[in-house]
């Protein structure tokens, strides 16, 4: 009688770990980028800031994983280089996951 009950747990333990993998290897968290885009981006990017305010909803996707790629930062490259690579990946993360043409866009972090 217990057999059938073990072998669902077992399945549904499968499935959560599973899920699990796949999160981690999508990369960024973010949550955590949401985080640190407040405390590092919004410094400079916000509205009325000479920089420009900039939100998830500045781009799209592909034009996030582009700028990403380049990590080119017109405004201070040191604002970047003082971020780790996974960090970057979080923020990255933020930004793509509330992009313009998203399913959630997001105007403000
Ligand atoms: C020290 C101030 C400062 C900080 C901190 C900063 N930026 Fe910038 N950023 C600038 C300035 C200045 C520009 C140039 C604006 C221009 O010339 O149009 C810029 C430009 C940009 C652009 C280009 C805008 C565009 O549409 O092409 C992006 C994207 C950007 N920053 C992202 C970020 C992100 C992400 C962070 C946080 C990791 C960040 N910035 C932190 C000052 C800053």
């Amino acid at each position: 009688m217990m057999k059938p009950i073990i072998k669902i747990g077992a399945c549904i333990l499968l499935a959560f770990s599973f899920g699990a993998q796949v999160y981690a290897a999508d990369g960024g968290n973010p949550k955590k980028g949401k985080h640190l885009y407040k405390k590092q981006c919004k410094s400079c990017h916000s509205k009325g800031d000479t920089a420009g305010e900039l939100t998830p909803m500045s781009k799209t996707m592909s034009q996030w994983d582009r700028y990403f790629k380049r990590l080119k930062h017109k405004g201070d490259q040191e604002a970047f280089n003082a971020l780790s690579e996974k960090d970057l990946k979080d923020i990255q993360q933020f930004l793509y996951d509330h992009a313009a043409d998203s399913d959630q866009p997001q105007t403000c972090g």
